[in-house]
């Protein structure tokens, strides 16, 4: 186990009918909030109601700023930086998904920072301070609602990066599984997808004696696999919707990778593909993911074998070879992605495969990817060619 420091500082309020709780998180000196959201789906479920009529309950000015798209655009989050500017926002509240959250983090330091907030995301500076963020989540999947990354769209060019940072971790987040009753089929089951690759990213590593973290992936990993299924069943099921809420925020905060070397290719290779398509992340994840475990585990299959025991009961005594182990667990892992209706492939996503180059040469920009096994250009386009 390597050594580490932890730090999640964010207040978590889970629960039935816990939005109501909002106004106990607004201290007396927050005088004007920005209420950030996405392209409507608040407004139809009455959640924007709700919450406008807390904040006003609560005498706070309310400067609204609406229309995050999914996978949020840096064109966006400058109207934000200034409007929070020239109001003198003292808290952003997101109301929303991964994207409305993001978006809101990016505008928190580009607020107190003079430059260019896409420098965080180019690696060129590193924030200094932030307009707190509060957040009411209505999507269990990044886990953005206590993570330290926010990730965005900078149109000129179509690159989607990353920032990384503590000082964006929300001060509190409210967690109310009723609220995800409401999603759509296809971003609950991409978001499920999303919540076991931020397990994966962290479950496959090279660093040894990590047995209370695998054990803790492990436990995620079926928790989140089996009420899926219950959802899949029946998407009305309010514990199945608050178990998964409840894996998509342990998945992110950072509790699950401690001690250990991360991963991160499959991300930055998926990246890639919502960049140019605008595909939904989860989506994206699930045809990157099998072909990465497919790539990893030929030269590497030690941790597939556990994952393929563990996770989907594949017994020893039925196989020959680790190989053999190590491929049924994929195999497994595979057959659940069918089953939720995702796709596993370009192919079967629909995508089309012209710009394998493109995306090898962006994912590559910053060198090798990768922690279980290092990347490099070569290994990258064989994982966007073993997904087609
Ligand atoms: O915009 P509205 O109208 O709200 O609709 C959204 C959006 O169309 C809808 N939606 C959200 N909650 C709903 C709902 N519809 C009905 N009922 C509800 N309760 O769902 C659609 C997708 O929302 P979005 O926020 O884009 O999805 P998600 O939460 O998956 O966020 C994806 C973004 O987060 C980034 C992804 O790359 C992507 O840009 N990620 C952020 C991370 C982080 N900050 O730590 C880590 C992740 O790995 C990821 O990269
Ligand atoms: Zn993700």
């Amino acid at each position: 186990m390597l050594n580490f420091k932890y730090y999640s500082p964010t207040s978590i309020i889970f629960g039935k009918e816990s939005t109501a709780g909002l106004g106990a998180q607004l201290s007396p000196e927050i005088k004007t909030v920005m209420f950030h959201y996405g392209g409507g789906s608040i407004k139809q479920s009455g959640l924007y109601v709700q919450v406008f009529s807390i904040l006003k309950e609560k005498g706070v000015k309310v400067i609204e700023l609406g229309g995050v798209e999914p996978n949020p655009k840096l064109s966006l989050v400058k109207e934000g930086i200034t409007l929070c500017r020239e109001n003198q926002v003292d808290l952003i509240l997101a109301v929303g998904g991964g994207s409305v959250i993001d978006s809101a983090k990016a505008i928190s330091v580009g607020v107190k920072y003079d430059g260019e907030v896409w420098d965080f995301f180019m690696g060129k500076a590193q924030p200094q301070s932030c307009v707190p963020l509060g957040v009411i989540l209505t999507l269990p999947a990044t886990g953005s609602e206590t993570s330290p990354n926010t990730v965005v769209t900078n149109e000129e060019g179509l690159l989607k990066r990353g920032m990384k940072s503590d000082l964006i971790r929300p001060v509190f987040a409210i967690l109310s599984p009723e609220l995800t009753l409401t999603l759509p089929e296809h971003q609950t089951f991409a978001g499920v997808m999303d919540i076991l690759s931020h397990v994966f990213e962290r479950y496959f590593t090279t660093t040894g004696h990590v047995d209370v973290t695998d054990y803790m992936c492990e436990g995620v990993m079926k928790a989140t696999i089996e009420n899926a299924y219950k959802l899949r069943q029946n998407p009305d099921d309010y514990d199945a919707r608050a178990e998964i809420m409840l894996a998509g925020t342990i998945a992110h905060n950072g509790i699950l990778g401690v001690g250990r070397l991360e991963d991160w290719a499959s991300h930055r290779i998926a990246h890639e593909i919502t960049a140019l398509y605008g595909t939904t992340h989860g989506v994206t994840l699930a045809v990157i993911f099998p072909a990465w475990m497919k790539y990893v585990s030929e030269e590497q299959p030690e941790k597939f074998v556990q994952f393929a025991k563990r996770v989907f009961d594949v017994s020893e005594a039925d196989f020959r070879s680790t190989a053999e182990i190590a491929n049924e667990g994929i195999r497994r892992f595979e057959a659940f992605l069918t089953e939720m209706g995702l796709p596993k492939s370009f192919k079967e996503a629909g995508l089309p495969s012209d710009q394998l180059d493109l995306m090898t040469e962006k994912a590559s920009i910053f060198g090798a990817l990768g922690g279980y096994r290092k990347l490099e250009v070569s290994d990258i386009k064989a994982i966007y060619e073993l997904a087609l």
